[in-house]
């Protein structure tokens, strides 16, 4: 990863002028609360995205991404829309983003590289979104608080692609913390304390291989449902804002006045804010086995309630609660296929791996990839 440098070189025959690096996240618990203006535990981890830019004369940018060679090409005055099935929509959505805040950048060649696995739940393009923020920050002298970075990624999910994201994505990948998890509020946008894991326990992640699009899943669909909610129940407290307001007890007393879909929906985001609260002090307590069993709750709500799981996921997750390490484990992200993240005692990580892939392709016949995570630091940029 570290011979972007050299990669750019080779290819365009100059230095770039900044290189901008990004992580992925891993959603550990608060599984669709962002958007209700609810808590997650999240992190950065160690894959990540290297974002290499030199300013050029004129309109057109060039970007090479040296995973798999592919090249792409626009003029800074034809942006306005996404083009069908294209990466570079994510860095074009960022230029549109900055537009629309009055900031312009100039032309540039670009390159990239990530070991970031793609549309699998660890957000690939937060990461492409970040790093090239990032990147035309220092290539252009845009100076911007952090956090408004991650809401020019959520734009372009949003206002771009279409996709009705939170800011969990963005946020994750600028503010996490080397080997901490961190508690982040989105109502206030801010990361309000890091919570680490206990020694000795890491976090595995199992792919279940199922390609998960969002923008044309029912991830648009979940945001309307939790929003009918807070509308009805706008009726019998008005000071309700967004599901973060709403108390299980609130949510369960007015049950009868909710489309039963929707309520299942506000369940799963109201028990996973409850969640977020309990898993900090347990990890703060050193509880990690309650923890884990959080993680066990988190995914049966998501399959039951929320309906953001499918049959691969499942079966990983079913399979963590009888291979012995294994604490918790529950579908991260925003579900549909993509990831499980597995809570497992180190020193049985790479048994654990093993026999997960052994018994999921029994069960399945499908492969499942394991990736050990190390929890990486947030986004930063070099000059070079
Ligand atoms: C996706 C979205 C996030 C968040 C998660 C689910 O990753 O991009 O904003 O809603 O799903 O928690």
């Amino acid at each position: 990863m570290s011979n972007i440098t050299d990669m750019f070189k080779a290819h365009y025959g100059k230095s770039p002028l900044a290189v901008a690096t990004a992580p992925g996240r891993l959603e550990i618990l608060g599984n669709h609360t962002d958007y209700n203006e609810g808590i997650t535990l999240s992190a950065a981890v160690s894959q990540t995205t290297i974002f290499a830019i030199a300013p050029v004369e004129g309109r057109i940018c060039r970007m090479k991404d040296f995973r798999d060679g592919s090249e792409k090409q626009f003029n800074l005055d034809e942006i306005d829309a996404p083009a069908p099935k294209d990466w570079s929509n994510y860095i074009k959505g960022v230029i549109v983003e900055l537009r629309k805040r009055n900031i312009q950048i100039g032309a540039f060649d670009g390159a990239i590289l990530s070991d970031i696995p793609l549309s699998a739940g660890m957000s690939s393009s937060a990461a492409l979104e970040v790093s090239a923020g990032f990147a035309f920050a220092e290539a252009f002298g845009i100076d911007l608080p952090k956090a408004e970075w991650a809401k020019i990624g959520q734009g372009v999910e949003n206002n771009y692609m279409g996709l009705n994201s939170g800011l969990l994505d963005q946020f994750s990948s600028i503010f996490g913390q080397e080997d901490g998890l961190i508690y982040s509020d989105f109502r206030t946008n801010e990361v309000v304390r890091n919570v680490s894991l206990p020694h000795g326990y890491m976090i595995v992640v199992a792919n279940s291989m199922v390609k998960h699009n969002l923008v044309d899943s029912a991830y648009n669909a979940r945001r309307v449902s939790c929003e009918n909610v807070v509308k009805k129940l706008q009726q019998v407290d008005p000071s309700i804002k967004a599901l973060r307001d709403v108390s299980m007890d609130m949510l369960k007393a007015n049950k009868a006045l909710l489309d039963h879909q929707d309520y299942l929906k506000a369940l799963h985001v109201v028990g996973e804010c409850e969640r977020v609260v309990a898993g900090a002090k347990m990890l703060e307590n050193n509880d990690i086995e309650a923890f884990g069993k959080l993680l066990f709750e988190s995914h049966e709500s998501s399959k039951v309630n929320f309906d953001n799981s499918c049959p691969e996921l499942d079966c990983l997750c079913e399979l963590a609660t009888s291979i012995p390490g294994c604490l918790g484990a529950r579908l991260s992200g925003g579900g549909f296929g993509g990831i499980s993240i597995h809570l497992v005692e180190a020193s049985y990580a790479d048994e654990y791996c093993e026999r997960l892939k052994t018994a999921y392709k029994l069960q399945t016949g499908k492969e499942t990839e394991t990736i050990q995570c190390c929890i990486g630091a947030g986004a930063h940029v070099e000059r070079i």
